[in-house]
């Protein structure tokens, strides 16, 4: 049974000084970022969260689809990040999620590029990031997370091969709650280390999977096979071709090889 999900129990002495002061619970929705974005247009304070028990249309990178039954997490944040910050916020959304999830059940996740999550090479967590930028002011920045959380993949096998669940990895339900309040401690302490110079570029790329690895990478009509090397402050991935050169990736999908 999915545990019930209120602002009241998200925000009650939550140790945040504004992501998650103001959330808005939804039993059902389209989708988080749909509301997140009225909310944003409407000069939502930063910080604030929507939360959906389920989404109907939720919407993954690159106009997939993204399916988030009850039992899953599915939340946006609103933020107001400067425009020399953007290319961060895919790595703090990324490392939030990866120590939220230990914190809360002890296990190890990796980030598969740019942000998804997995643990042991099956996706539990995707993360949506959209701006709405004018020149070099950012408007506002919508940081959306899905987490596996209850679910039986078994009974959803469109996804079965390629994902998990917190559930299925440890054979026991898992508080949502506590995941997102622990998310809405994380993502702030990030952020705020953003401005202060924190270490997040180089805790992100240590923990991606997806270095070292040979890949295939699909971006727009164009496919590339080769190593990833690296992946540049920006957030870019270093691509070293077989035939030697190197290719910046800046946004794509990549499939690990090996
Ligand atoms: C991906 O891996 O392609 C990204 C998936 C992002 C899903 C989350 S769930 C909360 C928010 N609402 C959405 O419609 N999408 C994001």
């Amino acid at each position: 049974m999915a545990d019930s999900l209120s602002t009241a129990g998200i925000i009650k002495d939550l140790e945040t000084r504004f992501v998650g002061q103001r959330v808005i619970c939804y039993p059902s929705l389209t989708s988080t970022m749909d509301v997140a974005r009225q909310e944003a247009q409407q000069g939502a304070t930063e910080g604030t969260v929507i939360v959906a028990d389920e989404q109907t249309a939720g919407r993954g990178r690159l106009k997939r689809t993204w399916l988030s039954p009850r039992g899953s997490i599915a939340l946006s944040i609103v933020l107001h990040p400067g425009v020399a910050q953007l290319p961060s916020l895919i790595m703090l959304a990324s490392l939030a999620v990866v120590h939220s999830i230990e914190t809360v059940t002890g296990l190890k996740s990796q980030i598969k590029w740019p942000n998804d999550i997995l643990i042991d090479g099956r996706k539990v967590c995707g993360i949506l990031i959209e701006s709405d930028v004018q020149g070099s002011t950012v408007n506002y920045t919508i940081i959306g997370i899905g987490i596996n959380v209850n679910l039986r993949l078994a009974d959803f096998p469109e996804i079965l091969p390629i994902a998990t669940s917190l559930s299925d990895e440890l054979g026991r339900e898992v508080s949502r709650l506590s995941v997102i309040r622990c998310l809405l401690v994380e993502i702030e302490r990030l952020y705020l280390a953003l401005s202060t110079g924190g270490p997040i570029y180089e805790e992100w790329r240590d923990n991606l999977v997806t270095l070292g690895k040979r890949v295939r990478v699909k971006t727009g009509e164009s496919v590339y096979e080769g190593v990833a090397e690296s992946v540049a402050r920006d957030g870019s991935l270093l691509l070293r071709g077989f035939d030697g050169s190197l290719t910046k990736i800046v946004a794509g999908d990549v499939t690990l090889r090996e």
